[in-house]
Formats: structure tokens, C-alpha cells, sequence
């Protein structure tokens, strides 16, 4: 009897592990030479020298590639450099499909290289398939970039379906699979090309790495980006290969807790009167939360909320909480709160961020591996004081009047 095909613990566990034939080490060793001798002349061995290709890097990048279900990874120094070695598959004058309302850095980095002619872009809500099948009908992008659900309003757009609509017009389809990992959602499955990965994230997992992966479905875009890695040089650190390939081992087993955790806190969240409006696509409540159901295996850890009141309650209430950090980066083991407006959308103009949505009230919880009742203790003390803080409704009418 054939056994069944691994699952994502178990390829996690056992990536690279009774690899190493020169001592039979258990576990894949850290190899951090830059360099590697011919055997003779004439004669390379498979490896060269660092950039172009090395071994923690490799196991790392297979680990991942096959997690995701792609051909091969190629693992580069941030999330942001696997973006920026994306758009290599896009020449000057072609055209991008972006969403209006992704990560703050990838709006940067696509606004300005459109900017300076790399490519053109178009920001688009591809939540709203209508509006994308009439964007498509007016001019086709040579690469579509989803990021789903999206940072840091966990908007879920429906992969299957944009991908379906992109492969008609023969577009590529790229999707930041940061918030969820291959633990809680596949993208390959629902018809992508290309899956992207900070894995400075989940992947990783402790907070301790800045890393970026970009998987390809096929061997041709897998050797045409790796290609581009080694001549751009961005590819990424031996240790943190290490680190990351560590960090994966527990993926599975993190996010399913934090998940659960991250469920008991939007729910706490939204009977709480200090909180004005929950995004967290495992409410009922959400949007998205039947297309969740369908395309993803979880809800993920992150959670995005509307503080009631104004600027001071925001501050009242980063400064008050004791087990979440103010700090930006998700999918530590720790649990962070960030702003978005003033941390990790800043990079976006006032008039962008109010298009995508993002209020100077919005905070975004990523929550760690800490216990759930801590973290709810934490909140209720922190949110009972903003609440404290409001205005009273005879007050707020006294002001009005
Ligand atoms: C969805 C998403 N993609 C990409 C990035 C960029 O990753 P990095 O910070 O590793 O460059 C981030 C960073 O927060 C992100 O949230």
C-alpha cells in the first residue's frame, strides 16, 4: 500500500532531515561559505558560489516550494525583494493589476518603478469581479497581484475566480499568501502562478528573520526568476535560510493555535463598546466570511478593528496593553498591535489610504502564541479605559449642540 501524500506537518518536520552525507547529521546543517572549490579544472560541483546557489538556502526554498505545492522557491532577503523580483516577469510599458488597498510597501515599491517607467500600474478592487471583468475588457495586465486576505483590512478576494478571468486574457496571476501561509490557504489550488511569501512571518515565526519567498507553478518561471535573483544579487542569507527552515518546522502547530486565540479575541472584540467596527474573515459578520469558508483551511491571527473616539483613545490604547507590542511585522510568536496609518501604511499618501479604506482609527492585532486568557484580560483593562475615556452621550450632545 502506497502511503498518502504528506501533509504539511509532516513536510515541514522532516524537510532536509538524514540529508547530510558527511556526518549523518540528523538536521540540514548551516552551510555559510560563500564559496565552493571546483573539483578540478573545469570541473564545478553544484555549488559555486552563495549567490548564485547554497545548500541551507536550497533545502529551505524545496521546504517551501513543496509546502505550497509549486515547482521550486526562490528565497530572497525580504518579502519586499520577492515582490521586486515579481515584476521582472513584466517589461517597460506593460501593464500591472494591483489591488487598491495591499501592503504599504507594495504600493511603494509598485507606485514609484511605475513611476520611473518599469512597468504601468492599475490599482483595482478585486473584491468587486465586476469591476475587474470591465478592467480586464479595457486593457488586459500582463501580471495580476492579489494579496488576500489583505493587509491590514483582511479583505478576501475570491482566487479562483480572478485567476480564472486572468488565464482567459493570458495574464499571470501572483498571490501573497503572507497572511494565511500554506497551512491555511493554497493558492496553487485555485489557479495562481506565482505565490509570494514574507517570510519574515508566519514561515518563520519568531520574529528574527527579514526573508522573502517567490514559488512558481512551473520549472520555466522558477528558472527565469532564480535567473534574475543571482544577476540582481537579492537573494537571501544562508542563516536566515536556517532560521527560517527552523521556524517552519512548527508552522502548523503555531497558526492553528494562534487561530484559535485569534477567534476568542474578535469575538471579545466585537461586543466590546470601545470598538466601533471587527474585520476578521472568521466572524460571521465579515463579508468574506462564506468565501472563507470555501478557499481557505482557517481564518489566520490577524485582526483589524475601529477604536472608538479619536487620536487619544488610539494612543490610550497602545500604550495601555501590556502583552501585545507596538511594533510592525505579524506572525511572531508574540503578540503585536500596530496603527496602520502611522507604521505600516504610512509609505501611502492620506488620499490612497482613504481609498483603500484605511481609517487613522483602524488597528491591526497579530496575535502570538501567548494564552487567550491573558490577551483578553489584557484588552478588557485597555479597552474599559478608552471606553472611560469617551465623551458620554449627554456630553458628545452638549459639543454637537
Ligand atoms: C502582505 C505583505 N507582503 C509583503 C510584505 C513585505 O515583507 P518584508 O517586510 O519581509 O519585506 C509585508 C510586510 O509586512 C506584508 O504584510
Amino acid at each position: 500500500m502506497s502511503k498518502p501524500a504528506c501533509s504539511p506537518a509532516t513536510l515541514a518536520a522532516r524537510a532536509g532531515v538524514e540529508t547530510d552525507t558527511a556526518h549523518g547529521a540528523v538536521m540540514p546543517p548551516l552551510y555559510l561559505s560563500s564559496n565552493y572549490t571546483f573539483d578540478g579544472f573545469k570541473n564545478k560541483r553544484e555549488y559555486d558560489y552563495s549567490r548564485s546557489g547554497n545548500p541551507t538556502r536550497d533545502t529551505a526554498g524545496q521546504a517551501i516550494a513543496k509546502l505550497e505545492g509549486g515547482h521550486g522557491a526562490v528565497l530572497v532577503a525580504s518579502g519586499m525583494a520577492a515582490l521586486d523580483l515579481l515584476t521582472y516577469a513584466v517589461k517597460p510599458g506593460e501593464l500591472i493589476f494591483a489591488p487598491h488597498d495591499c501592503y504599504g510597501g507594495t504600493h511603494r515599491l509598485l507606485r514609484c518603478k511605475a513611476e520611473r517607467g518599469s512597468f504601468r500600474v492599475r490599482w483595482v478592487d478585486q473584491t468587486d469581479l465586476q469591476k475587474l471583468e470591465q478592467a480586464f475588457a479595457e486593457e488586459a495586465p500582463k501580471l495580476i497581484l492579489i494579496e488576500t486576505p489583505s493587509n491590514p483590512l483582511l479583505r478576501l478576494t475570491d482566487v479562483r475566480a480572478v485567476c480564472t478571468l486572468a488565464k482567459r486574457y493570458g495574464t499571470l496571476c501572483a498571490a501573497d499568501n503572507t497572511f494565511l501561509s500554506p497551512v491555511l490557504q493554497r493558492p496553487f489550488e485555485l489557479g495562481a502562478d506565482i505565490v509570494i511569501h514574507s517570510t519574515t512571518k508566519y514561515l518563520n515565526g519568531h520574529s528574527d528573520v527579514v526573508g522573502g519567498a517567490l514559488i512558481s507553478r512551473t520549472p520555466e518561471l522558477h528558472q527565469d526568476f532564480a535567473f534574475w535573483a543571482n544577476c540582481i544579487g537579492n537573494t537571501g542569507s544562508p542563516f536566515d535560510a536556517y532560521q527560517t527552515l527552523r521556524g517552519l518546522r512548527t508552522l502548523e502547530v503555531r497558526i492553528r493555535q494562534q487561530e484559535k486565540t485569534a477567534l476568542q479575541v474578535a469575538r471579545f472584540l466585537e461586543q466590546h463598546g470601545a470598538v466601533a467596527k471587527v474585520y476578521y474573515p472568521g466572524l460571521t459578520s465579515h463579508p468574506g466570511h462564506l468565501l472563507a469558508c470555501r478557499q481557505q483551511h482557517g481564518f489566520g491571527a490577524m485582526i483589524s478593528f475601529e477604536v472608538a473616539g479619536g487620536e487619544e483613545q488610539v494612543r490610550l490604547l497602545v500604550e495601555a496593553l501590556e502583552y501585545f507590542s507596538l511594533a510592525e511585522s505579524l506572525g511572531g510568536v508574540e503578540s503585536l498591535i500596530a496603527h496602520p496609518a502611522t507604521m505600516t501604511h504610512a509609505s501611502m499618501d492620506e488620499a490612497a489610504r482613504a481609498k483603500a479604506g484605511i481609517s487613522n482609527q483602524l488597528i491591526r492585532l497579530s496575535i502570538g502564541l501567548e494564552g487567550a486568557q491573558d490577551l483578553l484580560a489584557d484588552l478588557t483593562e485597555a479597552l474599559d479605559g478608552v471606553l472611560a475615556s469617551l465623551p458620554s452621550e449627554v456630553e458628545r450632545e452638549v459639543v454637537a449642540a
